[in-house]
């Protein structure tokens, strides 16, 4: 039996990857900080291989909560680190960003992801697992205004690469998806149509070719992953 962690499954790409590994027969443990659209999610997958824990990712207790949920289930093949936070919308230029919202979207994006890998590195390397780090674009490129959540990014970048050397008997992804439809994309351009996205479902066989087919560890982008759009 297959096990993966997902964090941030409540909606978009984390609810679009849960239910896809759940078709492909994975038992997984969810998380998201609202439970009425975490319960929802899981709701619509099959009760004895999935267990969904409302919580904040930047809390202990909560990431104890989930290695609790993985142990229940045997051990873990993959962790997802999805949650995420884009920080203030509309996004503040550096030089008026405030330092506790910068504080707020490092805990989120760099330092919980590196927790969780902390706390379930001994079951992922008894089975020679794989870490999934959400990444984006904005953790290479420097657009205006990205510079919060860009660098945040930078940084999960930075310590998967350096977690990729460091464990070996494990694969370690940055996983770049690429813009998507969704509530995050929706914040990070406020007023503006982006219903031209693709939606999260459109990225998951991108996320699911990583997982499959296991390439060294490394920073992967959906662009490359699979074919152009037009051609799907
Ligand atoms: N959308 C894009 O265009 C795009 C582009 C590049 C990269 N990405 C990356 O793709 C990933 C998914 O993004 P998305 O667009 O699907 O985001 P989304 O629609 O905002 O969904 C984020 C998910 O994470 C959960 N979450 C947020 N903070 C959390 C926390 N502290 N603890 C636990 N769960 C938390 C949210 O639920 P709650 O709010 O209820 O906790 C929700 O389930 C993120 O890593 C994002 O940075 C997105």
């Amino acid at each position: 039996m297959s096990v993966a962690l997902i964090t941030g499954a409540s909606r978009g790409l984390g609810r679009a990857t849960a239910r896809a590994l759940s078709r492909r027969g994975w038992s997984l443990v969810l998380d998201a900080r609202g439970a009425d659209a975490l319960r929802e999610t899981a709701a619509g997958l099959p009760e004895a291989r999935t267990t969904a824990i409302p919580g904040d990712v930047t809390d202990p207790r909560h990431r104890a909560a989930l290695l609790a949920a993985v142990e229940r289930f045997g051990g873990l093949d993959l962790l997802v680190n999805n949650a995420s936070t884009l920080g203030p919308s509309p996004q503040p230029q550096l030089s008026r960003y405030p330092l506790d919202e910068l504080e707020r979207v490092y805990r989120t994006n760099v330092l919980a992801p590196l927790a969780l890998i902390q706390t379930l590195l001994p079951t992922l390397s008894e089975r020679e697992g794989t870490i999934v780090n959400v990444t984006s674009d904005a953790a290479v490129e420097a657009y205006p205004g990205w510079g919060g959540y860009g660098s945040s990014k930078a940084a999960l970048d930075h310590l998967t690469a350096i977690l990729a050397v460091e464990e070996p008997s494990l694969r370690v992804y940055a996983f770049d998806p690429g813009d998507m439809r969704t509530e995050m994309h929706q914040r990070a351009f406020p007023g503006e149509d982006v219903s031209d996205r693709p939606e999260p479902e459109e990225v998951v066989p991108a996320l699911l070719r990583l997982v499959g087919e296991s390439p060294a560890s490394g920073r992967h982008r959906t662009a490359e992953l699979l074919p152009p759009v037009g051609a799907r």
